[in-house]
């Protein structure tokens, strides 16, 4: 039987710090407020690099890496909310940069869910047999969406990318997965196109940022995340003593505390690092990943939870081995 194993992780994140302090003097904010409430002290934003960037800097990381030639990647999957363009995706122009060229490509949107999403799918082609290798990257330049005068959300949000070569192994890898979507709730929305053509008579004001309701996004994470790691567990047969870190999206670290809580597990077994990136949507968990790689924190045989939860509504949790 074939598994899907990751086998190298990498990430890329702008130069650029901006802190809560530096955002007090454009939104009316302070230090305390962000951090008490969010965990967050800082995060990365873009001075020009757009999300493919993010990705292709990721890109030539993981080849030079493992040393894999780009034309031996089959596939380049993109988890993105903030594409360069509509079009080319941005796996399309990663492709064309590391010169991948015998790799299709597409990029997926399911919000801070992506990154679990797409290894889901790629999970699926390399079970297949009829590939063996593929990059999976999740990266967000939010900043372009972010409305910089909403102090409801401009203080949360941050840009960057991380990714991971995916290839089949024989044991372990990726070995039970949990995705859900919702899409009746709209809690959250960002960039909203509206239809404008020369027939259109039904006149609707587009809205370019993100809008969030903040606690229905709360408690919607706090509900569902802990039912979800619970079900990856029930469906493999472990208990969290089998786990050695849950990897949740990193969006608010109450909100991991509140998960920890009620799945009765001591904080210290989750990886947090919102408080250097802010949320970073569909790039957090493999930035994540791969500061946990670097940290030599993953170790032949850990097994871990990754879980994602966000706009869409989406959520999904995996269970990988090492
Ligand atoms: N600085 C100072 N005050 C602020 C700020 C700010 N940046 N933002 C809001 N406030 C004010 C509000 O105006 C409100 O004032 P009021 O009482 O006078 O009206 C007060 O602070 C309290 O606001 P609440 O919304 O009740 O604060 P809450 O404790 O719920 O925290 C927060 C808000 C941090 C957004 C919280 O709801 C949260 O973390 N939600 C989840 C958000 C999230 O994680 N979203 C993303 C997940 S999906 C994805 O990643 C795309």
């Amino acid at each position: 039987m074939i598994n899907t194993g990751i086998t190298a992780l990498e990430s890329y994140v702008p130069e650029q710090i901006v802190t809560n302090e530096d955002l007090s003097h454009i939104v009316d904010t302070n230090d305390e407020w962000i951090s008490s409430r969010t965990g967050i002290k800082r995060r990365h934003l873009s001075t020009g690099e757009n999300t493919s960037q993010f990705c292709i800097n990721t890109g030539k990381k993981l080849l030079d890496k493992t040393g894999t030639n780009a034309e031996d990647i089959d596939l380049i999957i993109v988890a993105t909310i903030t594409p360069d363009y509509a079009t080319p995706s941005v796996s399309c122009q990663v492709q064309k940069a590391l010169g991948c060229t015998n790799a299709f490509a597409f990029d997926i949107s399911a919000a801070c869910s992506g990154f679990v999403y797409s290894l889901s799918i790629a999970d699926k082609y390399i079970r297949s047999g009829l590939y063996q290798k593929v990059l999976v990257f999740g990266a967000e330049t939010l900043s372009k969406i972010v409305n910089w005068t909403d102090r409801n959300t401009c203080v949360l949000f941050g840009d960057g990318g991380g990714g991971a070569l995916l290839e089949p192994v024989e044991k372990g890898g990726i070995v039970a997965e949990d995705l859900h979507a919702r899409g009746d709730d709209e809690a959250l929305t960002g960039r909203h196109h509206v239809v404008e053509n020369m027939v259109c008579t039904h006149i609707e004001k587009g809205y370019p940022y993100l809008i969030m309701d903040g606690r229905a996004i709360f408690n919607f994470a706090t509900k569902v995340v802990p039912k979800s790691v619970n079900k990856i567990l029930e469906k493999t047969g472990f208990t969290l003593d089998d786990i050695k870190y849950i990897v949740p999206h990193q969006a608010n670290s109450r909100i991991i505390d509140i998960v920890a809580r009620k799945l009765k597990t001591d904080i210290d077994k989750f990886y947090i690092n919102v408080e250097e990136y802010g949320n970073t949507s569909a790039a957090s968990i493999p930035i994540a990943l791969s500061e946990m790689s670097e940290k030599g924190l993953l170790k032949k045989g850990d097994r871990i939870i990754i879980t994602g939860f966000g706009a869409g509504l989406t959520w999904g949790s995996m269970l990988i081995e090492w």
